[in-house]
């Protein structure tokens, strides 16, 4: 694909009191149609990365169901006329519902000319899903920069270790990664370098990678 029609990633930060999320709007360069990534909170910043694009919101992609994931998809759905995506597993794990909202399994989609891969990655929460569309993977809570999200028990942390072996197994190198938070790296970074600096990419036993993972909860109660 020429560098003319890869996907145009918008990164958009957004916050609300003491707290720090990362919106993505990704932006066919042939049609126009773009989709954004767990929108939450600051909606004149999503209205302004789309008049400065000139483009369209044609879908919300929801990596999972937390609060700071889905907080503006309904009001965005509603004004734009979009659909909601979110994966089966999570709708039904979590409840969550609207009026525009397609459950989705793992059978990617086109827009415009992107296509856009739903990669199922339970852990964080059962039904939590990354998309890979062109190079760009979104993350939301499954995998950060410097870590990989918070998993509620041991059974979880070993569907993150399964979810993150696939990722590695499944992700070009060059491959950048878009996560929901930065704990100090900016977003963008390639799966090469994750691979080298994330240690939650090094572990080869999910035992040992499930008490690692379950250290970081423990730590924040
Ligand atoms: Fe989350």
């Amino acid at each position: 694909m020429s560098h003319e029609l890869m996907p145009l990633v918008v990164v958009l930060e957004m916050r609300h009191h003491y707290m720090k999320n990362y919106n993505y709007l990704v932006v066919d360069r042939g049609s126009l149609q773009a989709v954004i990534v767990d929108p939450a909170w600051e909606i004149e910043k999503i209205d302004q990365a789309l008049a400065d694009t000139q483009a369209r919101l044609s879908g919300i992609l929801l990596t999972h169901s937390h609060p700071d994931h889905i907080h503006l998809s309904k009001p965005l759905a509603e004004r734009y006329g979009c659909p909601i995506w979110m994966s089966k597993v999570e709708i039904a794990a979590s409840g969550f519902s609207a009026r525009q909202l397609i459950g989705i399994d793992g059978s990617p989609w086109t827009l415009g000319q992107m296509q856009i891969e739903p990669i199922v990655t339970p852990g964080h929460t059962p039904g939590s899903t990354c998309y890979l569309i062109g190079e760009n993977l979104f993350t939301g809570d499954v995998l950060f920069a410097e870590g990989c999200g918070i998993c509620p028990d041991t059974q979880a942390a070993h569907a993150m270790f399964a979810s993150l072996q696939h990722l590695k197994s499944r992700l070009e190198p060059d491959t950048r990664i878009f996560p929901g938070h930065s704990y100090g790296q900016p977003p963008g970074r390639r799966m090469s370098q994750l691979r080298r600096d994330n240690i939650y990419l090094h572990f080869s036993d999910k035992d040992k990678f499930a008490a690692a993972a379950r250290a970081i909860v423990e730590s924040k109660i």
